[in-house]
C-alpha cells in the first residue's frame, strides 16, 4: 500500500506520509501543510481529524470493538476489578499482584478531603448541579497541593494521580449529601473503591449500612464500561488544556465541565427525562421516533447515535444485559426499561436509524440501572465523571509524556468583515 498522500495544490505537489496503526487505521500526516503550501485542512467537529498517537484505547466504530491496551473490554467488565482497569489505562500493562496492592494502597491512602474543603459545599446553591460542584471542587482540589502538583515532576504526577482518584468519589459523595441536607460519610479505607463510594453516599450515622454486593459489582462494572473511549469530547479537552502547561487537576476539571453537556456524558440524565416524558405522555412510543425523524422538531433520540460507532456501541450491549439483570433483582421490573426496549425495537426496525447507522449507544441503559439503585437522577453524569476519571488521567499522561507535544492550537478560515475603518460614535 502506498506510503504518502499527494495533494496536487496551485500546481504544486505536496507528499504527506501516510501513518498506520496497530489495527491497520490510516491517516495524512499534514502536519507540514501549511508551512510547505500556506493552505490549512478544514474539518468542523474535528470527525476526521486525528490529534494523536494513541497507546491506550482502540475502537473499532464499524464493527463495534473497544479494548484497553489491548484487552476487549468484554474481558475487563467480567474479569477485571476497576482499579486494575485503571492501573492499565495509565500504566499500560495489567498490574502484577504487588503492583495492584501498592496502587490500591496508594489511592486508598488519599481518600480523605482536607477538613476546611467542607465549607465549600456549604457556598453553592442546594439545588446547584453536582457536576457543576464536581468541576469547581476538582479545581479547587489544586489550591491544597500547590507545592505538589507540578506537571513536569513525574513524583507530583504520580501523586496526583492518586489524589483525583481517591478524592473524586468523596466529593461525589458530599456534594449528594449536601444536595439533600444529610451528613458527610467520611471514606472508609477497608472497603472497596466501589463500596466505599456506595457507602459515603448511601451511608447514615445513625444506623449501620452494609453494601449489597451485587449493587456493587454491577457498579464496578459501569465504572469499567466508562473508563476509557480514546479522543472523544471531555478526553480531548483534558489533553487540549494540559498541552498549555496546566496542572493535572485544572485539566481534568475542564474534562468534568465538558462530560457534563447532553451530548456527551450529561446524556444518561437526557435519556431518563426522554422515558418519563413519553411514559407521561398521551402519545405512544412511534410518536416520538416520528418526531426523532423530523428536520424540524430538536427533538432527538437521547442515548442513540455516536460519532465512531456505526454499529451497536459494545457498552451499551453489555449494559443493556445488566440493566435486565439489576433491575429483576432490585425493582422487580421497571416501565421504563419496557419503554426503552420498545423504543430500540421501533427504532432499529426503522430505515431513518438504519441508513444512518444510529445505535443505542452507552448512555442509553446506564441511567435505568443507576435510578433501579436509587441513584439520584442529577448525578448520573458525576457517576460517567467517576468512572472516566483514569481514562482522562491516561491520556493526560501520554499527552505529557510523548515530545513530539505541541500547545493544541487549532487554525480558523476567517469569513468575517474584511478590513475596515473604524467610524467614531457619533457617526454610526
Ligand atoms: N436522534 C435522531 N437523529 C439522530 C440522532 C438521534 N439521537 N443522532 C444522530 N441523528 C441523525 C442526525 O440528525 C444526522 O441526520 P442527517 O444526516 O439527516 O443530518 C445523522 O443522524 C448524523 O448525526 P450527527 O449529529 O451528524 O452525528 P454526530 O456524530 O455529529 O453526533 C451524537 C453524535 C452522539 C452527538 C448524536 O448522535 C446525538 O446527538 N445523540 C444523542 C445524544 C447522545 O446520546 N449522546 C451520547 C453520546 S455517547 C456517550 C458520550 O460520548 O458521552
Amino acid at each position: 500500500m502506498t506510503d504518502h498522500a499527494r495533494i496536487e495544490l496551485d500546481g504544486q505537489t505536496f507528499e504527506a506520509p501516510i501513518i498506520e496503526g496497530t489495527e491497520g487505521e490510516r491517516a495524512i500526516d499534514v502536519t507540514k501543510l501549511r508551512s510547505s503550501t500556506g493552505t490549512i485542512t478544514y474539518d468542523v467537529g474535528y470527525g476526521n481529524t486525528g490529534s494523536a498517537k494513541s497507546e491506550i484505547t482502540f475502537i473499532d466504530g464499524e464493527n463495534g470493538v473497544l479494548s484497553h491496551r489491548g484487552y476487549p473490554i468484554e474481558q475487563l467488565v467480567d474479569q477485571a476489578t476497576f482499579l486494575e482497569v485503571a492501573y492499565l489505562l495509565i500504566h499500560g500493562d495489567l498490574p502484577s499482584r504487588e503492583a495492584l496492592a501498592s496502587f490500591q494502597e496508594n489511592v486508598t491512602r488519599h481518600t480523605l478531603l482536607r477538613e476546611d474543603m467542607k465549607r465549600f459545599f456549604d457556598a453553592f446553591p442546594h439545588d446547584a448541579h453536582p457536576m457543576a460542584i464536581l468541576a469547581s471542587a476538582t479545581n479547587a482540589l489544586s489550591t491544597f497541593y500547590q507545592d505538589n502538583y507540578d506537571p513536569d515532576d513525574p513524583d507530583s504526577v504520580e501523586k496526583s494521580t492518586h489524589r483525583l482518584l481517591a478524592k473524586l468519589p468523596t466529593v461525589a459523595a458530599f456534594s449528594y449529601k449536601t444536595s439533600i441536607g444529610q451528613p458527610y460519610i467520611y471514606p472508609r479505607n477497608d472497603l472497596s473503591y466501589p463500596d466505599n463510594f456506595l457507602h459515603m453516599m448511601f451511608a447514615v450515622p445513625a444506623e449501620e449500612y452494609t453494601v449489597d454486593p451485587d449493587i456493587a459489582r454491577a457498579f464496578e462494572r459501569l465504572l469499567i464500561l466508562h473508563a476509557d473511549h480514546e479522543q472523544n469530547c471531555s478526553a480531548s479537552t483534558v489533553r487540549m488544556v494540559g498541552s498549555s502547561g496546566v496542572n493535572m487537576f485544572a485539566s481534568v476539571a475542564a474534562g468534568v465541565d465538558a462530560l457534563w453537556g447532553p451530548l456527551h456524558g450529561g446524556a444518561n440524565q437526557q435519556v431518563i427525562d426522554m422515558l418519563e416524558h413519553i411514559r407521561h405522555s398521551d402519545a405512544d412510543v412511534r410518536t416520538f421516533i416520528e418526531r426523532a425523524k423530523d428536520k424540524d422538531d430538536p427533538f432527538r433520540l437521547m442515548g442513540f447515535g455516536h460519532r465512531v460507532y456505526k454499529n451497536y456501541d459494545p457498552r451499551a450491549l453489555l449494559i443493556k444485559e445488566s440493566a435486565h439483570t439489576v433491575i429483576r433483582k432490585l425493582l422487580g421490573s421497571d416501565p421504563l426499561l419496557e419503554i426503552a426496549t420498545e423504543l430500540e425495537e421501533a427504532a432499529l426496525n426503522e430505515d431513518y436509524f438504519i441508513e444512518r447507522n444510529l445505535y443505542p449507544n452507552v448512555d442509553f441503559y446506564s441511567g435505568l440501572i443507576y435510578r433501579s439503585m436509587g441513584l439520584p437522577i442529577n448525578m448520573f453524569p458525576v457517576l460517567f465523571a467517576l468512572g472516566r476519571l483514569p481514562g482522562w488521567i491516561a491520556q493526560w499522561r501520554e499527552m505529557k509524556n510523548d515530545p513530539g507535544t505541541r500547545i493544541n492550537r487549532p487554525r480558523q478560515i476567517y469569513t468575517g468583515p474584511a478590513r475596515r475603518d473604524y467610524i467614531q460614535i457619533d457617526k454610526r
